[in-house]
C-alpha cells in the first residue's frame, strides 16, 4: 500500500499536537507512530489508538497493521516570561459551570475598568460558544488586518473603548464549531499571539465553562496574574466552583483566585423590599470562606443586565445606575486583591503540559 508521511501527519493533526509526534514510519503494510505523552494510563492508549485507526481507515483501505508507541514524559513547569509583554494584567474569569454568568460578568468588569481609566481588552476564549461579539454588539464585524513589524496581525475591534477578540467574529450565528481539541487550541492561539494588543492594564479572559483543553491551553500560553470565579448559590454550580478553584490551586497550576463573585443571588420585585433566594442563600459567600479566597461580592437577578447583555450593551457601561454600581464595587475589590497579589507574589509560571487534545 501507498503510506505517505505527510498525510499521515495530517490525519494525526487533529488527534496530537504536532510537537508531540516523534516518529511516522510506514512500510508496505504497516504504519509505526511514536509520540511523546504526558498521560501514562493504558485507558489513554487505547482511546488515542482507537482514534487514530479509526482515521486511518477512513484515509486507507484497511489492509494494514499500525502500532502506536508512547513515550510518557513528566510535565514541567517553565520560567517562560509572558509573551504578551505589553498587557500588564491578565485576568481569567471562569466557573466550571456553563450558564451562571461569566461572560455577563466579563463584559460588565471589562466595562467599570474602562470607566476606571484602565485599557482594557477582552479575550473570548470560549472557541466552542463565544458570546463577546454579543455582548459588546460585535455581530457581523471583522477585525482588519494591520501590519506590525512587518508581519499580519488582527486588530482586536473596539467596543465602548474596550478591545475585544472572538472567535464568533470568523463564524456566523447559526454555525456550530465543531473541532478537536488541536484546532481550538490553534484558534485560541491566534486571536492571544497573532492579534495586535498594543498596551494595555487589563486583558480579560472570558472561559468556557469546565476545567478542560482550553483552560489549560490559555495557562500554557500565557501568565494569568489571578482568577475570578463566579458562581450561582446553588449546590451544583458550587460543586463545580469548587472543582474550579481547586484547578487553580493545583501545584502545577498555582494561579491565584482574586475572589469568588456570587451571581443570581437573590431576586426581588420592584413593589417589594423582600430578597427571594431562589438558589439558596451566602452559597458562594461561604465557598469563599471556605477556601479563604476573598468574597468580591453579590450580583441579583436583575432583567436589565440580561436584557443589556442581549443587545450589546454591558450595564456597567452606563455610567453608575445602581446595577453599574455593584460591578463597580466588584471591581474595586478585584483591583484591591490583584494589587496584593502582583505586591506579594512573583510572576504566575506558564504551565508546561503537552495535552493530548481529543482525548478526555
Ligand atoms: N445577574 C443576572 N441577572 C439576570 N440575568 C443574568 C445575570 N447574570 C447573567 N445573566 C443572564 O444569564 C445568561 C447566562 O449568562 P452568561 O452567558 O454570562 O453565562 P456563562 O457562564 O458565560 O455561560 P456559558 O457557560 O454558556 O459561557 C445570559 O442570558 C445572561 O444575560
Ligand atoms: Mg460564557
Amino acid at each position: 500500500m501507498k503510506f505517505d508521511k505527510p498525510k499521515i501527519k495530517k490525519i494525526l493533526a487533529g488527534i496530537i499536537d504536532s510537537d508531540d509526534i516523534i516518529n511516522i514510519n510506514h512500510f508496505d503494510k504497516e504504519i509505526i507512530i511514536d509520540i511523546n505523552s504526558t498521560n501514562p494510563t493504558l485507558k489513554h492508549k487505547k482511546e488515542l489508538e482507537n482514534k487514530i485507526l479509526e482515521d486511518l481507515n477512513k484515509n486507507y483501505s484497511k489492509d494494514f497493521t499500525y502500532k502506536l508507541n508512547i513515550n510518557v514524559v513528566k510535565p514541567t513547569i517553565s520560567q517562560n516570561v509572558n509573551r504578551l509583554e505589553n498587557i500588564k494584567n491578565i485576568i481569567a474569569v471562569s466557573s466550571a459551570k456553563g450558564g451562571v454568568g461569566k461572560s455577563t460578568l466579563t463584559a460588565n468588569i471589562a466595562c467599570s475598568l474602562k470607566k476606571m481609566g484602565f485599557k482594557v481588552g477582552v479575550l473570548d476564549a470560549d472557541i466552542y460558544g463565544p458570546s463577546m461579539h454579543i455582548m459588546f454588539d460585535l455581530v457581523g464585524s471583522k477585525p482588519l488586518a494591520v501590519n506590525v513589524d512587518g508581519k499580519s496581525k488582527m486588530s482586536p475591534i473596539e467596543s465602548y473603548g474596550i478591545k475585544v477578540l472572538s472567535i464568533g467574529f470568523f463564524t456566523n450565528m447559526d454555525q456550530a464549531v465543531v473541532w478537536r481539541g488541536p484546532m481550538a487550541s490553534k484558534a485560541l492561539n491566534q486571536l492571544i499571539f497573532d492579534a495586535d494588543w498594543g498596551n494595555l492594564d487589563f486583558l480579560l479572559v472570558d472561559l468556557p465553562p469546565g476545567t478542560g483543553d482550553i483552560h489549560l491551553s490559555i495557562m500554557q500560553k500565557i501568565s494569568i496574574n489571578g482568577a475570578l470565579i463566579i458562581s450561582t448559590p446553588q449546590i451544583v454550580a458550587l460543586a463545580d466552583a469548587r472543582k474550579g478553584v481547586s484547578m487553580y490551586q493545583q501545584d502545577n497550576i498555582n494561579i491565584p483566585v482574586l475572589g469568588i463573585v456570587e451571581n443570581m443571588a437573590y431576586y426581588q420585585t420592584e413593589n417589594d423590599n423582600v430578597k427571594h433566594y431562589i438558589f439558596g442563600k451566602d452559597g458562594a459567600k461561604n465557598l469563599a470562606e471556605d477556601f479563604k479566597i476573598p468574597f468580591l461580592g453579590e450580583i441579583p437577578i436583575i432583567q436589565q443586565i440580561r436584557e443589556s447583555a442581549d443587545v450589546g450593551r454591558p450595564i456597567a457601561a452606563d455610567d453608575d445606575s445602581d446595577v453599574a454600581l455593584i460591578y463597580n464595587e466588584i471591581t474595586k475589590k478585584m483591583i484591591k486583591f490583584l494589587v496584593e497579589r502582583n505586591k506579594n507574589l512573583p510572576p504566575t509560571e506558564i504551565l508546561k503540559i503537552k495535552t493530548m487534545a481529543g482525548c478526555q
